[in-house]
C-alpha cells in the first residue's frame, strides 16, 4: 500500500496481485449473508484470459511530434505497441471497440473482453473488442531503460497520437479483408480512470479518428495538490469509522507536530509495532492503509477488496479485538492525553487498540527486512534506479510532469480534520519528483487541462462516474466538491450518467451469464450498474445509427 514510489493509492486498484485470496475473502464475506456455497461460484471462475486472447503488436512512432522542442532529441524510430482483441461477435458494418488500458500492464484489462463492458458493447454492435496498451506499460515502451531524459516521450499527448495511429493503420489477423480502419470504420473509445480522461481528450483531438468515446472516472481534471481524494471517503463512509479516523489521526498528528518530544514520539511508534520506523512523516502515513482502500471496494467479487469495510468494523467495534493490544490500554490512555483527546479516553481507547491490532495484524507483521526498508519514502538510492525493471517509475513520471494528484492530507482545510497525517504534504508527497526525476517544481497540469478539465464535452461523448469514487472530485461530476465543475444536462450524444452508490469505473466490469443464473440478488452486479451498462449500450447503438446516416449520406454526394 505504501509504495517507494510515492505513489500513495494509484488510480488502478492494485487488487491483482492478491486476486486469489481477495476473491476468497469477498465471497466468504458475502457468503455470511446468504445460503449458497460460496465455493461453488469460484468453479464459475473462467479461463486466465491470456490463453484465450493472443498478443500483437503495431510498429508505431515513437515521436509523434517532431515539431515539439520538449522531445528534443527527436527519435524518428518506432516501438511494439501491444494490443489484443476478440472478433467473435464480429459482423462487417461493425465498429471496433478499444479499451484503453492506461498506466498499467494491459495484461490486467483483458477481462473485459470476456465480460463487462467492452464484452458487451462488442456484443450489441457486432463489434471488435480490443485492449491497447498504454507506451511505456506492460511491452510497449519505447526506450531501452526509464531514465529521466529516456523518459521525455511519456507524455500523455504521445500516447494520444498512439491510439490514433493505430486506429488508422491496424490490421487485425484473420480479419485481413475488411478494412478496420478509421475513418473506414467507426472506432469508439473506452477508459477508466486515467485512461477515462485519456479517452475524452481523444474524441476532442481526433475526432475524425474517433467516433465516440466513454470516459468512466474519468479524472480530466489535472490538480497538483489532491487532498480532495479523502472527501468522498469522508462524506460517504460510514460516520462512525470516520469520526474515529479523524480524531485518531489528529491525536497521532498532534503528538508528532506539537508535543514533538523524542520520548513521546518512541511511545507512539511502539505502540504501532512501528518502533524502527526513522521518519515521523513515513510513520503517520502508514497508518493510512485502511482509509487508503476506500477505491479498492467493487461490486464484482473478482475484484472487490474488503480492506476498507474490515478497517471500519475493527475500529468501530465495541470489543478489543487483539489480545495483543490488552497490555497497551495504560499507552493508549496516556497517547490519547498527551494528543489531546484525554476527554474523549473512555470512547477512544478501544477504537485506538483496534487501529493498533489491525495495522500489526494486517500490515507490520508482513514487513520483512527493516522498517525503513517496507515504509521509507526517503531513500535516494532507491529513486536513482532506472533499468527496465525498474516500470514503477512511469506513472510518477506522468504525475510528477503533468498530473499532480499528490493526495495530502495537509491541504485539507484548517477547521476540519483530515482523514490521513497533515504530515503527509506537498513536500512529502512529491520526494519522488525531486529524488527520481529531479523535478522541484509543481507538475505542468495546463498540459492537461487545456482541453477542457471538468468541463469537457464534444457531441458523442459520454461521461459516467461513481457517486463516492474518491476520483470524483477530479471528474466531471466533482459539482458537490468542486464548484468549478458544472451540472449538465444527459443526452443521447453527451450522457452524463453518475452511478449511484459506485467508486471507480464499476461500469467496466462484468459477470458471465452462467454466473448470474439462480444466484442471490446480492450476487448480480447492483441495479444502477446494469442500469447504466444498459444506458451505454443504448447509446453506442444510437451512435452507430448516426454512423450508417452518415456514410448513407456521403454516398449521396
Ligand atoms: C461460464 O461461461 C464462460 C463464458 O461463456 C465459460 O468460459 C465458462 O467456462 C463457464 N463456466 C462454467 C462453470 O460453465
Ligand atoms: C511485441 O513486442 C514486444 C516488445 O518488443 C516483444 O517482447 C514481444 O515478443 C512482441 N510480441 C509479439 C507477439 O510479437
Ligand atoms: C505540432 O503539430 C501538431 C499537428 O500535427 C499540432 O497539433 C501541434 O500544435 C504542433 N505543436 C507545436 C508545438 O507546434
Ligand atoms: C482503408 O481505407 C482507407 C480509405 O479508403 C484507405 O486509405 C486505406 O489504405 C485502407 N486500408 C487498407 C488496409 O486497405
Ligand atoms: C520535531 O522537532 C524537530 C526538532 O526541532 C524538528 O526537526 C521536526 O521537524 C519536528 N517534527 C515535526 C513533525 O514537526
Ligand atoms: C528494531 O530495531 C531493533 C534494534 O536494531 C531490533 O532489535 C528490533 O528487532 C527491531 N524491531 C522491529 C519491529 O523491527
Ligand atoms: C478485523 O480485520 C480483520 C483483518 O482485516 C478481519 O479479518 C476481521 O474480521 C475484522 N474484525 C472485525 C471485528 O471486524
Ligand atoms: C490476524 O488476526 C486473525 C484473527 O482476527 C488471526 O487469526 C490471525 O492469525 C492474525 N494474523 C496475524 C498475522 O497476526
Ligand atoms: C534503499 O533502497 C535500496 C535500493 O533499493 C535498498 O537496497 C536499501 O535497502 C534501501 N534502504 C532503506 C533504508 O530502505
Ligand atoms: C505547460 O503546458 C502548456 C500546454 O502544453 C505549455 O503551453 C506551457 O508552455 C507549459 N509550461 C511550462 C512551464 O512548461
Ligand atoms: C450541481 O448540483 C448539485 C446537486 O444538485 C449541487 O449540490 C451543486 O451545488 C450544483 N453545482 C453547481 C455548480 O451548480
Ligand atoms: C477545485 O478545482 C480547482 C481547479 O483544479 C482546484 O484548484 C481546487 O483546489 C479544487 N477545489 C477543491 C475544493 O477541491
Amino acid at each position: 500500500m505504501v509504495s517507494k514510489s510515492g505513489l500513495f493509492f494509484a488510480l488502478v486498484a492494485l487488487v491483482n496481485v492478491t486476486f486469489a485470496t481477495e476473491q476468497l475473502r469477498a465471497i466468504v464475506s458475502r457468503s455470511r449473508r446468504t445460503t449458497i456455497d460460496p465455493r461453488s461460484l469460484l468453479k464459475r471462475d473462467d479461463t486466465d484470459p491470456e490463453t484465450l486472447y493472443p498478443a500483437y503488436n503495431l510498429s508505431v512512432p515513437i515521436d509523434h511530434f517532431h515539431n515539439d522542442s520538449k522531445y528534443e532529441p527527436h527519435s524518428s524510430d518506432s516501438f511494439n505497441l501491444r494490443y489484443w482483441f476478440d472478433a467473435t461477435y464480429y459482423k462487417p458494418g461493425g465498429p471496433v471497440i478499444v479499451l484503453q488500458s492506461g498506466e498499467t500492464d494491459g495484461t490486467g484489462r483483458l477481462r473485459f473482453l470476456q465480460k463487462g463492458i467492452l464484452h458487451q458493447l462488442a456484443v450489441a454492435t457486432n463489434g471488435v473488442g480490443v485492449v491497447l496498451e498504454h507506451r511505456y506499460y506492460g511491452t510497449s515502451i519505447p526506450t531501452p531503460d526509464f531514465s529521466t531524459e529516456n523518459l521525455r516521450y511519456l507524455t500523455t499527448d504521445q500516447a494520444l497520437a498512439d491510439e490514433a495511429y493505430f486506429a488508422q493503420h491496424v490490421v487485425f489477423k484473420g480479419l485481413e479483408q475488411y478494412n478496420l480502419t478509421a475513418p473506414t470504420t467507426p472506432y469508439i473509445g473506452y477508459g477508466g480512470s486515467y485512461a477515462g480522461a485519456f479517452v475524452a481528450f481523444l474524441r476532442k483531438l481526433y475526432p475524425d479518428v474517433f467516433w465516440g468515446t466513454i470516459s468512466s472516472s474519468g479524472v480530466t481534471e489535472a490538480i497538483w495538490d489532491y487532498w480532495a481524494y479523502f472527501e468522498p471517503i469522508r462524506v460517504y463512509g460510514e460516520p462512525t469509522c470516520i469520526t474515529y479516523a479523524q480524531k485518531i489521526t489528529n491525536m497521532v498528528d498532534n503528538i508528532l507536530m506539537k508535543v514533538n518530544t523524542t520520548d513521546t514520539t518512541a511511545e507512539l511508534k511502539g505502540a504501532f509495532g512501528l518502533p524502527n520506523v526513522t521518519y515521523d512523516d513515513d510513520f503517520a502515513v502508514v497508518l493510512s492503509a485502511g482509509i487508503g482502500s476506500w477505491q479498492g471496494r467493487n461490486w464484482d467479487p473478482d475484484l472487490n477488496d474488503p480492506t476498507f469495510d474490515e478497517f471500519c468494523s475493527n475500529i468501530t467495534s465495541t470489543l478489543v479485538e487483539y489480545s495483543s493490544t490488552t497490555g497497551l490500554v495504560g499507552t493508549a490512555q496516556d497517547l490519547l492525553t498527551k494528543g489531546g483527546y484525554g476527554s474523549e479516553i473512555s470512547t477512544l481507547q478501544t477504537p485506538l487498540l483496534n487501529w493498533i491490532g489491525w495495522l500489526k495484524n494486517t500490515t507490520v507483521s508482513r514487513c520483512k527486512g527493516s522498517q525503513d526498508s517496507c515504509y521509507s519514502t526517503h531513500n535516494s538510492t532507491y529513486y536513482q534506479q532506472d533499468s527496465i525493471s525498474d516500470d514503477w517509475r512511469a506513472w510518477p513520471y506522468q504525475y510528477c510532469t503533468e498530473w499532480g494528484y499528490l493526495q495530502t492530507g495537509s491541504g485539507v482545510p484548517a477547521d476540519q480534520l483530515p482523514l490521513i497525517t497533515r504530515l503527509n504534504d506537498l513536500e512529502y508527497a512529491s520526494i519522488v519528483c525531486r529524488e527520481a526525476f529531479n523535478i522541484s517544481t509543481p507538475a505542468n497540469v495546463t498540459a492537461i487541462n487545456q482541453y477542457g478539465g471538468f468541463n469537457i464535452s464534444y457531441p458523442r461523448f459520454a461521461i459516467v462516474d461513481g457517486e463516492q469514487d474518491p476520483w470524483r472530485p477530479a471528474c466531471p461530476s466533482a459539482s458537490p466538491f468542486n464548484s468549478t465543475a458544472v451540472n449538465r444536462t444527459s443526452t443521447v450524444s453527451e450522457p452524463f450518467m453518475l452511478i449511484e452508490g459506485a467508486v471507480h469505473h464499476w461500469d467496466e466490469n462484468g459477470l458471465f451469464a452462467n454466473q448470474t443464473v439462480d444466484v442471490p440478488p446480492d450476487f448480480l452486479p447492483p441495479l444502477p450498474v446494469r442500469d447504466t451498462q444498459a444506458m451505454l449500450k443504448a447509446v453506442v447503438l444510437e451512435w452507430m445509427e448516426e454512423w450508417k446516416l452518415s456514410q448513407a449520406g456521403k454516398e449521396l454526394k
